[in-house]
């Protein structure tokens, strides 16, 4: 297999040209960090929301649905505090006239010395073998021990410095550390300066009526501002929680690595409510509870790691990432926070409104405490897509490019292939397909040859191939092939549906 760079520029090819995602506006030259998702894609982000959709809602009886508008009231922004400090602080490199935030040229190089302390444990493992304790290989080897230190003098550095909004600090950490520009190799960097991150439009059509409002930067806010309605309309009990997928619009710096980094995306946002001081319970219970999703789509747990955060937003009071080990590296996939009362308490203030639980228990009002889980959709998207894609040698020395998508998130589930073009089987394959297409995605095909349309569905995913051929006609039976094994069975047209809706269960 290439090397990681390669293999993430073989995954955007392939994601285009099988239809999964396409830059916005190609045929003006597309717009920076924005994408469409093509025919595959779409399918597979529609089985996506709905994977999580189920398991977050239908699965829970205490979790109830909303879908809130993108354009809310500006005050709600003011509140949240997104007007005062959703900011990144940016940096340009005078010679490349690349645009970086300041922060991430600081976290990179965080990394870098975090990788060179994992490579001295690994050789050290090598070293060891089974007698290695990497605890106390950690707390006494003299280059780990510098490189920590190292780590931890920068983050007390850089830290109080981002707290602070202190923007001359930051710029000399990375004049200190003589980070140079990753394209020109360059040194020379102009000041750090603030940049909000929330896209605003105006509402109302004479200008001097126009109100400035704001895309929605997180789907959150429309359930923290909808929490009174939906526990009275639903006569919802604490604890409870209130899901949403839905757009959301970030105006970043520095937008790269395809779908990782988007100005438009998509969220798959909870908050869960509960009584306050109990909030630190239901936080392990949604890390632990999210990480268990991520682990049921078959994923290695190797490929995934929690980040715990060191450094609080001033409204958490714990935080975590799930990371994921996309081909760049271990990047953040999922955010688990308990926000406590922040939101909910700021919208009371600066709307006025009490926005309180009554707890019959123990016959007093509060405000809630919140417990987010919030998942980028199309960085699940991406995760699914890059750990799917691989390429396989096959006995006869040819080779095939297979998307292992899971069955439950497959596009196509079923592709109905009549062997020929003749002899009636297109008309029994077509018989076949209205009956499958009911309970799933199917697609059918008929043009070249059969092994090129396995080669197909291999590369879209599709998890089974039903072929018609001719013993068909005369026993009622086709085969169905196995995406990943490419086995064959032959197996009763009747039972075809049961089998299927059985192994798309696993
Ligand atoms: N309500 C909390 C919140 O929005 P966040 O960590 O800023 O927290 C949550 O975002 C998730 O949204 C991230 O873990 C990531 O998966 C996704 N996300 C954030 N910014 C994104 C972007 N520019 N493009 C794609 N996904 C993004």
């Amino acid at each position: 297999m290439a090397n990681n760079e390669d293999l993430f520029k073989k995954i955007i090819s392939h994601a285009k040209e099988y239809g999964f995602v396409f830059q916005s506006s190609e045929i003006y030259d597309g717009l920076s960090a924005v994408y469409d998702y093509g025919q595959n894609g779409s399918e597979l982000k529609k089985n996506i929301k709905e994977y999580w959709w189920k398991s977050m809602v239908q699965y829970h009886e205490n979790i109830v649905g909303l879908d809130s508008a993108i354009f809310m009231h500006p005050t709600i922004w003011k509140a949240s505090g997104h007007v005062d400090a959703f900011n990144d602080p940016m940096i340009d490199n005078k010679d490349s006239k690349k645009r970086y935030r300041a922060d991430v040229l600081v976290e990179d190089y965080l990394a870098k010395i975090e990788t060179k302390i994992e490579k001295e444990v690994k050789k050290a493992v090598k070293r060891f073998g089974e007698s290695f304790d990497q605890e106390q290989f950690v707390a006494t080897n003299p280059r780990v021990l510098v490189n920590k230190e190292k780590i931890e003098n920068i983050k007390n550095r850089l830290y109080p410095a981002m707290d602070n909004n202190d923007l001359a600090e930051i710029k000399k950490i990375i004049e200190d550390l003589e980070i140079a520009c990753p394209v020109s190799g360059s040194r020379s960097w102009t000041k750090v300066r603030q940049f909000n991150l929330m896209f605003s439009t105006q509402m109302g059509s004479l200008s001097e009526d126009a109100n400035e409002i704001f895309l929605r930067p997180e789907t959150a806010q429309g359930i923290f501002v909808n929490y009174l309605n939906v526990q009275k309309s639903g006569r919802m009990k604490l604890p409870f929680g209130i899901a949403q997928i839905g757009k959301a619009f970030r105006n970043e710096i520095v937008a790269r690595q395809f779908i990782f980094r988007m100005r438009e995306f998509e969220q798959m946002e909870m908050q869960f409510f509960v009584k306050p001081g109990e909030e630190i319970k239901w936080y392990e219970y949604w890390k632990e509870a999210r990480m268990k999703w991520h682990l049921s789509l078959g994923i290695p747990k190797s490929k995934f790691r929690f980040h715990n955060h060191e450094k609080l937003a001033h409204y958490a009071n714990a935080a975590a990432d799930i990371e994921f080990e996309f081909p760049f590296g271990f990047k953040e996939l999922e955010g688990i926070h308990s926000r406590t009362d922040f939101d909910l308490g700021a919208h009371q203030k600066f709307s006025g409104k009490k926005l309180q639980y009554f707890d019959p228990e123990i016959n007093e009002s509060y405000v809630p405490y919140v417990v987010e889980t919030s998942i980028g959709l199309d960085r699940t998207f991406l995760a699914i897509l890059s750990h799917a894609y691989s390429e396989e040698k096959l006995e006869d020395g040819s080779e095939r490019v297979i998307m292992k998508i899971p069955p439950v998130l497959a596009p196509v589930k079923v592709a109905i292939l009549p062997l020929m073009k003749k002899d009636e089987l297109p008309k029994k394959a077509r018989e076949i397909m209205d009956v499958l297409k009911v309970d799933h995605m199917c697609q059918y095909e008929e043009k070249d040859a059969i092994g090129r349309r396995y080669r197909r569905h291999d590369a879209i995913g599709t998890p089974y191939c039903i072929t018609v051929d001719h013993q068909t006609l005369e026993d009622q039976t086709v085969t169905i092939r196995d995406r990943d094994t490419m086995k064959q069975e032959r197996i009763a047209i009747e039972k075809i549906s049961g089998i299927i809706a059985e192994r798309l269960k696993k």
